[in-house]
């Protein structure tokens, strides 16, 4: 990896064995962008690659060069209205009331290792020889405002971390009202554009289309990332697959309002900006104050889409998660949500404990309802003290009395929330976002604290931090269940009502920054309405997030599939739980749901004491087969075989680093009569090696090369009856398969 900077051209080139990333600073000083792609040899001279022209007519032009016009011209970090006339990355308000920019080149310094970002969640290094950072700074003359792009490139892999640094060197105020984190011009558009967008219980489904001339984007306003679009985008070329073929991820470290765009000109030029929304935006940036961007992390690939995933994976799983329990097997949970949602009593939840604990459960987890008046959610959010009605001898007391079981013990919040029903409330009804004068709305019957507000998260960490202190907590799930509406802080003056949003998230990100560095052994896993904020901002604090609220298996697989584009299995949060399933009312056989959710954290929502025997026994070896496949399943690479967004047949796998294990997991979602022969091509075994086949549990006759797997496929025919190739019982509706490979 390096970074070279050549003096006589003004050309940067950022790369690694596999990526180049190269700039220069074109003749009105600010930064022009020449290539972003797979590595190409060092050379000084790049500059043919800033290509100009003379667009007759429409073009306007930066002094009188008649070619040289910034609407035409690749750039770094694009301003509007001095030639170019696409969306920015950048707006200031100045006192004037005019918003032009003009950011030239002043120095740059490269510097081993990664900077941190203050406040704000980032991919990290441990060891400066992992990656090397390039700091470019420009100033505006006017404002006197200087702006710092920061590119991080790693060792390893063709990612490239960017954000931006903005500090106002002037004596006037400004308003920065637009500042991307990330800012690429392409010099085409033959690509396509992927998002992963969707609903409350239908998360990141995957939606492909061809970029077009025009403007895409996806976005958020709803103060958290959503569950209505992931802030990911990706843009593939049409030939590209899972396998082979030039991608590239754009990925934001980030968990509120955002904004993912590609902008094609009529020349097919394509500029893809990323970062904090612009809509609604603006931070003041008084004289000598500075704003930093959030970061947001591109990984381009030739390897395909499989590829660039394999490499958020580990970044994100590596060097963006931290603590304790990065790089630690996640243990299996009973979550007591569905199996009694409000209605429990310490003693239902011990019997639901015991009943775990001999099934080989490792951690109870004791969900919404256990503090202050919360019999429903019309009350209670905000009073974070158990309730001793139900839990006479508090939460310490339950806590002792699951560890005695032999299990660890953990609990729900909801901390940024209060109901108008509850002390919180009643002593502070001004700590609520609330524009005045206006009608608050609710949401789920609860307002959103003022997160904005150092004493307002100073409050809830005390509340927090007491529990923690007091009871033997080992994990929290941190629950954020309706979007922000009315964003205003009576705690600001009018100018700086536009950073309310972004405040809120630094409250929140603060707020997880003292609790785990406070209790750095409790494993924190993030939740929003289900998926609603499952982001890369929140894995930094919580390796963990629960994917959705649905947890019915068949819907799970798109889910699940659309997650893991990006985001690691360890990250994933997937249970088995009751039939009928209580979002969608389907009936799937135990096996599928847990052969679904192993790709995942894995645990139960149910009340295992309503389970027959039979049922029972299955459970215990779900539970033992997880504890034997945890490591390879949660941190092995992952390979997507077949698109339930394409097919009736969902088929993922993971392979051990050494390649000598490999677990393939294999579903049906209807079945049909007298089908077709099948077979199933794997992935990313070794050519030469031999291996042993299971299927769930029963060994296949014969041995395998790893070439054979991967070329000719694994036969997985079903006849609708009768004797199969392998002796494999025949498939019904919503079936599945685990196969275990041994090399
Ligand atoms: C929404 C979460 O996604 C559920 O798992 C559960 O914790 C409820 N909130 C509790 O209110």
């Amino acid at each position: 990896m390096s970074i070279l900077f050549y003096e006589k051209t003004k050309i940067f080139h950022l790369c690694n064995q596999e990526f180049s990333y190269i700039m220069m600073v074109l003749p009105n000083g600010h930064m022009g962008q020449l290539y972003c792609g797979a590595r190409v040899h060092e050379k000084e001279d790049f500059s043919y690659l800033f290509e100009r022209m003379h667009r007759p007519m429409t073009a306007c032009v930066f002094d009188e060069d008649d070619t040289f016009s910034l609407e035409h011209t690749r750039q770094e970090y694009g301003v509007y209205g001095t030639t170019d006339f696409r969306h920015p990355a950048v707006e200031i308000l100045q006192e004037n009331g005019s918003r032009l920019l003009d950011f030239k080149y002043q120095g740059h310094k490269i510097v081993a290792g990664k900077p941190s970002l203050p406040g704000l969640p980032a991919t990290y290094v441990e060891d400066d020889k992992e990656a090397e950072t390039l700091i470019v700074t420009l100033k505006d003359r006017v404002t006197d405002v200087s702006l710092e792009l920061l590119y991080t490139i790693f060792a390893k892999g063709g990612i490239l971390a960017r954000s931006a640094r903005f500090v106002n060197g002037g004596a006037q105020s400004v308003q920065l009202t637009r500042a991307m984190s990330f800012c690429l011009d392409l010099p085409d558009a033959e690509y396509e554009w992927m998002q992963f967008s969707g609903a409350w219980a239908r998360e990141r489904h995957l939606k492909v289309r061809r970029l077009e001339q025009g403007i895409q984007a996806v976005d958020s306003l709803r103060g958290n990332s959503s569950h209505e679009h992931n802030p990911f985008i990706v843009l593939k070329r049409p030939t590209a697959d899972e396998n082979q073929g030039e991608v590239m991820g754009f990925s934001l470290i980030y968990s509120g309002n955002f904004l993912a765009q590609a902008q094609v000109d009529t020349h097919d030029m394509t500029r893809v900006l990323l970062g904090i929304h612009p809509f609604g935006f603006s931070w003041k940036l008084e004289a000598r104050e500075e704003f930093v961007t959030p970061e947001a992390v591109m990984v381009y690939s030739k390897e395909g889409l499989g590829g660039m995933s394999r490499v958020y994976h580990k970044l994100y799983q590596k060097r963006l998660a931290r603590g304790y329990w990065r790089d630690k097997e996640r243990p299996i949970l009973n979550n007591n949500w569905e199996a009694t949602y409000f209605d429990f009593t310490q003693e239902r939840l011990v019997e639901l404990a015991k009943k775990a604990k001999e099934c080989g459960v490792e951690l109870f987890v004791l969900d919404d309802g256990w503090f202050g008046e919360r019999s429903s959610d019309f009350a209670g959010l905000g009073d974070w003290v158990a309730n001793t009605t139900r839990l006479p001898k508090g939460i310490t007391g339950l806590a002792e009395q699951i560890e005695a079981l032999g299990m660890k013990f953990g609990l729900w919040f909801e901390p940024e929330m209060v109901n108008q029903d509850s002390d919180l409330y009643r002593a502070h009804p001004d700590w609520i976002l609330k524009t005045p004068d206006r009608h608050a709305s609710l949401g789920r019957h609860q307002h959103v604290l003022d997160f904005s507000r150092r004493e307002v998260v100073d409050a809830i960490y005390k509340m927090m931090a007491k529990i923690l202190r007091e009871a033997k907590v080992s994990y929290i799930k941190w629950d954020m269940n309706r979007s922000i509406t009315e964003c205003y802080s009576s705690a600001y003056k009018a100018d700086r009502q536009g950073e309310i949003f972004h405040r809120y998230i630094l409250g929140v990100y603060d707020l997880y920054e003292r609790l785990t560095s406070e209790f750095p052994e409790v494993l924190f896993e993030s939740c929003a309405s289900g998926g609603g904020r499952f982001d890369p901002g929140l894995l930094y604090y919580a390796p963990q997030g629960w994917a959705s609220d649905d947890s019915d298996a068949i819907e799970r697989l798109k889910i699940q599939y659309g997650t893991s584009y990006v985001y690691p299995i360890s990250s994933i949060g997937s249970h088995v739980s009751v039939v009928p399933n209580h979002q969608v009312f389907r009936n799937t056989p135990l096996h599928t749901r847990a052969n679904v959710a192993y790709f995942g954290t894995f645990g139960y929502e149910l009340d295992l004491n309503k389970l027959t025997e039979e049922e029972v026994t299955q459970v215990k070896a779900q539970i033992s087969f997880m504890k034997e496949h945890r490591h390879l399943i949660q941190f092995g690479d992952f390979y997507r075989l077949s698109s339930p967004f394409e097919k009736n047949i969902t088929a993922w796998m993971v392979v051990s680093e050494d390649k000598t294990e490999a677990i393939v997991g294999w579903y049906k979602v209807l079945n049909g009569v007298n089908m077709p022969y099948s077979r199933l091509k794997l992935q990313g075994l070794s050519e030469d090696m031999v291996y042993q086949i299971t299927v769930d549990g029963q060994e296949l006759s014969g041995n395998y090369y790893g070439d054979e797997l991967m070329h000719i496929g694994l036969l997985t025919s079903d006849g609708s009856a009768g004797e199969l190739p392998h002796g494999v019982r025949t498939c019904g509706d919503f079936d599945s398969r685990i196969y275990v490979l041994k090399a």
